[in-house]
């Protein structure tokens, strides 16, 4: 076990920076930052978003990378080592990717089908209603896509930290950075006259999307906006299931690890402003405030119609838009693997290589159970938030809803309160840099951070009763 944690490492602190910020830019910042700030009052959800970065995400990312590069280990003999007594919360981070791994691949399979349909020019098609669903529900090709992706995602972990994670990520994270901004300008010069013979430009849609809107705000609604904020921001950084803790290990001594975690929030951050510009002004000029829909239906229902308006230009903006999520997606599915695998070789002293193959079999039978979810498996579950969901929605709303807010929860007050937040700060401080932020780190990871986290399960938990 000790060999094979000593020859993973990343080489350099930008390829470190550029695998975290690959697990963190995932479908999160395409399909539900967006969503969620016109949702939201706009440029307020921004602000409470940027005021939520820097204090409580920044929290969070610094004790999984600190936790990580100090203890060498993933998350549960991170845990152990930490204290004995608190292995099980290690093993209930452990399991978060665990549960994700189960339908990520999906996900990224129903993405790379999209890229294929624009590749081949199926722009008309991929705009008709029904089309995303008759797609999800043909018990054959939902799998193949599926299981194409996992197996794309488990070639590049069976690689290796350096060889395969570091080198996929710098080449595909400056390539995506690229395409999100060259899209993002181009929505902006858009503008279409509907049938009603309204005209609407993209310069228009931006001020929808960054004017706070105040209108009806009461204490209660900004609670909510709040809420989603808090809850969005977990689950884009990639923060409390184990992800940055695998990947904090990985990390030499020498790296700053203060530069490192401004840089990942700044990138994650970055893209997920940018994806909002790029998908908010077209969504808008094309079909008004209506288009705008939550998760899946944005990406695979509204923008294909937003693309097909485009005319020809809407084949390659589709198709470099699809590419992007599919980038996006890959290297957070990596991510999620790659901390299984990491877990699972220090529990089985086994290789890397025999894990992988394993782990890949493993996960290439559930993610096809997990496809077929919404064919041959069919099942309709009232979740406790309300909607009703198939297989996938159950695992994601365990793992996000249910594990994450409880293991951010515990893991403030064993940091906090039982081994001391020193314990973090000496970390960020080892390499001979200044923790700057230490006395703000202190602070959250002591009372705010530990009392934010009860209103969220709270309000969960307010959602489950009514
Ligand atoms: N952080 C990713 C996003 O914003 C989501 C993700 C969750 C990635 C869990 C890996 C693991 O979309």
């Amino acid at each position: 076990m000790e060999n094979n944690t000593k020859k993973n490492t990343f080489s350099s602190q930008f390829g470190f920076v550029m695998a975290a910020a690959g697990s963190a830019v995932g479908v999160g910042n395409l399909w539900r930052f967006p969503y969620l700030a016109a949702k939201d009052g706009g440029g307020l959800f921004l602000v409470v978003y940027l005021a939520l970065v820097v204090t409580f995400g920044f929290t969070l990312l610094v004790s999984d990378i600190a936790i990580g590069r100090k203890t060498k280990k993933s998350a549960i003999y991170a845990y152990a080592e930490m204290s004995e007594k608190w292995k099980f919360l290690g093993v209930a981070t452990f399991l978060v990717p665990v549960l994700i791994m189960t339908y990520y691949a999906v996900i990224g399979g129903w993405i790379t089908k999209y890229l294929t349909v624009y590749l081949t020019g199926e722009v008309q098609a991929a705009a008709e209603d029904g089309y995303f669903t008759s797609f999800i529900t043909s018990p054959v090709s939902s799998v193949i896509f599926a299981l194409f992706f996992m197996g794309l995602t488990a070639l590049i972990v069976y690689h290796g930290v350096e060889k395969g994670i570091e080198k996929v990520s710098k080449f595909i994270m400056p390539m995506l950075l690229v395409m999100v901004v060259g899209i993002a300008v181009f929505s902006l010069t858009l503008s279409n006259t509907d049938a009603a013979g309204v005209t609407r430009n993209g310069i228009q849609g931006l001020k929808f999307y960054l004017m706070p809107s105040l209108e009806g705000v009461t204490v209660q609604r900004f609670l909510q906006i709040l809420l989603d904020a808090m809850s969005q921001l977990f689950f884009s950084l990639s923060v409390s299931m184990g992800i940055m803790i695998t990947y904090g290990s990985y990390v030499k001594p020498e790296v700053n690890l203060n530069k490192s975690v401004n840089q990942i929030e700044f990138f994650d951050t970055g893209v997920a402003f940018l994806s909002g510009m790029m998908i908010i002004p077209a969504v808008y000029v094309f079909s008004g405030t209506d288009g705008m829909s939550a998760g899946p239906s944005l990406m695979f229902v509204s923008l294909p119609k937003v693309f097909h308006a485009m005319g020809n230009a809407g084949i390659l903006v589709g198709m470099l838009f699809f590419l992007t999520a599919a980038f996006a997606t890959l290297t957070s599915c990596i991510s999620v693997l790659e901390s299984i695998v990491a877990n699972c070789m220090a529990l089985f002293h086994a290789s890397r290589k025999k894990v992988t193959l394993v782990l890949t079999a493993i996960y290439m039978a559930i993610s096809a159970v997990i496809a077929l979810g919404y064919s041959v498996f069919y099942m309709e579950v009232n979740l406790p938030n309300g909607t009703v969901g198939q297989l996938l929605d159950i695992m994601d709303y365990i793992s996000n809803s249910v594990m994450m807010p409880f293991i951010a929860f515990f893991s403030c007050i064993l940091i906090g309160w039982i081994i001391g937040p020193k314990w973090i700060s000496d970390e960020m401080e080892s390499s001979g840099h200044v923790f700057k932020r230490k006395k703000l780190y202190n602070v959250m990871i002591k009372y705010i951070a530990p009392v934010l986290m009860l209103i969220l399960a709270v309000d969960c938990k307010m959602k489950l009763n009514t």
